[in-house]
């Protein structure tokens, strides 16, 4: 494992085209150690909201076995999501609900960490410490510190190319993920 490049899966919350959180998850590769290989998860949009009758009926929808399927075989999650009126996106959300329901839980002992982008002051941070809860409740294992969030975000990102342009940005991410590689190497070694 030690030498072994990290497999990371990258989760995006946001399905709007021009995403600035798209467009983060987007740089994570160039700013990622040579440690860790990242990849972007399936979608999940066009998951029905959860239903648990639909669910005893039909059993898990062949969307949330597709998303749970690349968290399972992942070995660390970074989650980079848009905070929706103070919370987690109704899409992100509905994706872990289905995903708590699985016999095999997906995210249980999976390192995670949180990023967001947020056009407002506070850059998503009361979404990551929803999304920090969920998460909690169905066993992943979070990294704490250094916290990623990327405030009034239209100025950070390049108008036209949507690249993040904002270099202390760019710093702190790449400190998050440096850290984050340490903390899923400790987890895989425990087992
Ligand atoms: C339904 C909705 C709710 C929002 N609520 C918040 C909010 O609570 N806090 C915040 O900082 N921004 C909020 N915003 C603004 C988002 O930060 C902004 O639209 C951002 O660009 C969304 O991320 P994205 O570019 O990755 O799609 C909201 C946007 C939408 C569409």
């Amino acid at each position: 494992m030690a030498d072994k490049q990290l497999d990371v899966l990258v989760i995006c919350g946001s399905l709007r085209k021009r995403s600035y959180n798209a467009a983060l998850a987007r740089t994570l590769p160039a700013l990622a150690p040579p440690g860790m290989a990242l990849r972007a998860a399936p979608s999940f949009a066009g998951l029905p909201v959860y239903n648990f009758d639909e669910h005893q009926a039909d059993g898990i929808h062949p969307i949330a076995i597709a998303w749970c399927d690349a968290i399972r075989a992942a070995d660390a999650v970074v989650i980079v999501s848009p905070e929706y009126n103070w919370s987690i996106p109704g899409g992100l959300k509905n994706a872990i609900d289905w995903a708590s329901r699985l016999k095999e839980v997906p995210f249980a002992r999976k390192p995670v960490a949180l990023q967001s982008a947020a056009t407002g002051l506070l850059g998503g941070s009361r979404m990551q410490y929803h999304l920090r809860q969920s998460l909690t409740s169905i066993d992943a294992l979070m990294l704490g510190k250094p916290e990623v969030f990327v405030t009034f975000s239209a100025k950070k990102f390049d108008e036209k190319t949507l690249e993040l342009s904002d270099q202390p940005t760019r710093d702190m991410v790449k400190l998050q993920l440096e850290s984050f590689e340490k903390f899923a190497r400790r987890i895989a070694l425990k087992g």
